[in-house]
């Protein structure tokens, strides 16, 4: 397994580290003086620092990344929609839960229909979300909290809205080519129809037709959102230059939308092959061989543009890690995810456990379990390259909240993998409450991917269930807004599920847990220590993270449906026991574990949903 061999990938650092330290130029020093060659104490140090000493660690590597959907965090002007202001009055939250990293979905003007992922005006704010001063004030209290704030870059499109568009339309130099342009295909009958057969991810063709210019232009999503054309070094400067302006502000990295989707091959005329085994229907991509519309290698060229541009934003003489951090996100194997390593992204997304979790559920009919969940673990470490850093993601603004896709009895158990994994953890707002996805009706729909498949059949496509408004308190609409029209609905569990009660009530709640291990994470082990699995059976998930010279933590869970009793001393040897630093709340209220006791390591006896992080002595000790 990749993890084994990587924390010597990380020690790298470690030497230019040590010789930065004044104890070593003092022992030089010393040595010297004393006659010794200078290799002597250097070797000596070596060996009884080494191990004390973090790999040197980006600053994106240690964090939890905590994803903010700003039009359901907090409102702050009784809109019934969320906005800056808002999530800077919320900024204690990510102090308390020892989050140090907050993305920001899109607040950028926008006609909202992709909810911001269509934007008009990529360097201001849109009136809903605020103005620039107070983006500026959110930044400044955040880096006043040591909080880092990442920004989503919707590079591939914009909104049909956006002045390039409008200018590129009527052939304004020079927006010309702007955009992907293509003149249609005329018929022997003289019938116009599109130049080839690319398909929209939101279905049905991706060419539409403009009337003003009398051509059509490409759309990956929905037609309001025209795909630039990063084919011309103009388009690829004003991106750039995007960047540049959210970086000169402060900005600590970004977050690239939809990457395979910001390029397509060269020629617009050529049809796509059929994929013969495909399922999908013919209005949908996947019916085709996407190898025309998606990652095409070209983007290659542009991801490194932008890590350029990024890089120089980095301040190499100062002690602080003003390293500029780029994820960029796609749904792939990891053969596909890794070009982008390549490229200059620090990570893509890695959605393995979202689609193990979601695809065991619609062929199995329950979720996946123990084996499931290590085997979707081990093949992103299998596959990791050498040197490059995991990361992992149990949902998003666009996936079903964990509660509501395993059952909240889970919940706990869940963010304790994603949180004592080797690897960056990005937890999207709520999860750490456990909130659950909310019903909308179809007259109720916000979203227009929900919309376009109607009444019968919106629940399957619409993201707006897990897009409800944050739940603080009891207050009405969960604190989050005093509007009676908050722009979705308000979970009706929030009385009990909310930050408020959670953090106030004598019993342990998901907040807590989740607290206690967002903490518990900076330790070395569980930082960048190597990580096993020790006994996983169809039930119980179980592994050990270890640092050399620091505590070890080992990992027990019950994913099953039934009470399980196991032994687990197996892979530690000298082990008896352990200390239970985290446990999962049902297991803490029903008197099964405490906090800091000391338990056997044989004989524990797990209910369905139970989870343990238990701190085990060192061997010998
Ligand atoms: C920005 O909006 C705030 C209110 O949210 C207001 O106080 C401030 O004057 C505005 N600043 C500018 C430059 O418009
Ligand atoms: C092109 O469109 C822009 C934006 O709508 C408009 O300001 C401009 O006058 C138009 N130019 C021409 C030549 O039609
Ligand atoms: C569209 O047709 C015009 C006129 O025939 C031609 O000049 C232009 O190159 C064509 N554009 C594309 C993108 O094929
Ligand atoms: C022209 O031909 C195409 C392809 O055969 C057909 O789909 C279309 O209906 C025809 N249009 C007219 C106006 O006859
Ligand atoms: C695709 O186009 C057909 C025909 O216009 C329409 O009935 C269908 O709703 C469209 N599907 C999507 C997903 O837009
Ligand atoms: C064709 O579709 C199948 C089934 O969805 C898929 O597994 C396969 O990867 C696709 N092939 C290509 C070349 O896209
Ligand atoms: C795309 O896939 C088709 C079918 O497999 C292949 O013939 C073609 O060469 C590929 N094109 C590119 C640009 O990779
Ligand atoms: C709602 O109103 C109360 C009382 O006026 C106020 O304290 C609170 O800050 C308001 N909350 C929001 C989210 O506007
Ligand atoms: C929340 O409500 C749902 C029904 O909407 C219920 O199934 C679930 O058990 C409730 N969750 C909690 C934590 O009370
Ligand atoms: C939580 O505790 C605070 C301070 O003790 C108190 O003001 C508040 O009413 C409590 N809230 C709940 C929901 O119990
Ligand atoms: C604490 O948890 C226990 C066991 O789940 C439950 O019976 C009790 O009502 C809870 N107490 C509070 C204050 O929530």
């Amino acid at each position: 397994m990749a993890p084994e061999k990587d924390p010597d990938e990380l020690k790298k650092g470690f030497c230019w580290k040590l010789c930065q330290s004044r104890l070593c130029l003092v022992l030089v020093f010393l040595g010297m003086a004393a006659g010794i060659a200078v290799s002597v104490p250097m070797v000596l140090l070596s060996k009884s620092l080494r191990e004390r000493f973090a790999p040197d660690m980006k600053w994106w590597q240690k964090t939890i990344v905590y994803q903010i959907y700003p039009r359901s965090f907090q409102d702050s002007d009784d809109d019934g929609v969320g906005d800056l202001r808002g999530i800077t009055s919320r900024l204690d939250h990510f102090q308390y839960l020892n989050v140090k990293t907050i993305w920001l979905s899109p607040f950028y003007p926008s006609p909202m229909r992709d909810f911001g992922y269509d934007v008009s005006n990529y360097v201001d704010v849109d009136p809903k979300f605020g103005n620039l001063s107070d983006f500026d004030d959110m930044l400044k209290t955040a880096h006043g909290k040591d909080l880092r704030v990442v920004i989503d870059f919707v590079a591939g499109h914009t909104s049909s809205d956006h002045p390039w568009f409008q200018l590129s339309q009527n052939r304004t130099s020079p927006y010309e080519d702007y955009y992907i342009w293509a003149n249609g295909t005329t018929l022997p009958n003289r019938t116009i129809v599109e130049p080839s057969n690319w398909m929209s991810v939101f279905g049905n063709s991706s060419w539409q037709w403009s009337d003003e210019r009398r051509q059509y232009y490409y759309h990956a999503f929905l037609a309001k959102q025209p795909t630039l054309n990063y084919r011309n070094p103009t388009v690829v400067e004003e991106m750039k230059n995007v960047i540049r302006f959210w970086m000169d502000r402060g900005v600590d990295g970004i977050r690239v939308d939809a990457i395979p989707y910001i390029m397509v091959s060269e020629d617009y005329y050529q049809d796509q092959a059929r994929n013969y085994t495909a399922t999908a229907v013919w209005t949908k991509p996947a019916y085709y061989i996407t190898n025309l519309t998606k990652n095409v290698p070209d983007i290659g060229d542009i991801v490194k543009g932008w890590r350029e541009v990024l890089d120089s934003y980095e301040d190499s003489d100062d002690d602080d890690d003003k390293s500029r951090f780029m994820i960029v996100e796609l749904y792939d194997t990891p053969e596909v995810r890794n070009r982008y390593f390549e490229y200059g992204a620090d990570m893509p997304f890695n959605f393995d456990l979202v689609t193990a979790l979601d695809n065991h559920y619609q062929v199995h009919g329950n979720f996946c379990a123990a084996i499931c969940i290590r085997d979707a673990i081990n093949n992103v470490y299998d596959n990791l390259p050498k040197g490059k850093w995991a990361n992992f993601v149990l949902s998003n603004h666009d996936n079903r909240r964990a509660a509501s896709r395993m059952g909240e009895l889970y919940v706990d158990a869940v963010n304790m993998v994603l949180l004592t994994l080797r690897g960056t953890p990005t937890t999207y707002y709520g999860e750490e409450i456990g909130m659950e996805d909310i019903f909308v009706s179809y007259q109720d729909t916000q979203d227009p991917f929900g919309k376009k498949y109607g009444p019968a059949r919106y629940q399957e496509k619409s993201r707006d269930p897990e897009r409800s408004p944050m739940q603080w308190d009891d207050n009405k609409n969960a604190g989050f807004t005093n509007s009676s029209h908050p722009w979705l609905a308000v979970h009706p569990n929030y009385t009990h599920v909310n930050v408020e009660w959670e953090k106030n009530s004598t019993n342990t709640t998901t907040l807590k847990v989740y607290r206690d291990l967002a903490i518990l994470r900076e330790e070395p082990s569980l930082q960048y220590g190597l990580l096993k699995f020790t006994d996983v059976n169809p039930d119980i998930l179980s592994y050990l993270r270890s640092a050399e010279e620091h505590p070890h933590f080992l990992v027990v869970i019950n994913f099953g449906q039934v009470p399980v009793t196991h032994d687990f001393p197996g892979a530690l040897v000298n082990r008896g026991q352990g200390r239970v630093k985290v446990v999962t709340s049902q297991a803490a209220n029903e008197g099964r574990f405490a906090k800091d006791s000391s338990v056997p390591l044989t004989q524990i006896k797990l209910q369905p949903g139970d989870g343990l992080v238990l701190e085990l002595a060192e061997s010998g000790k």
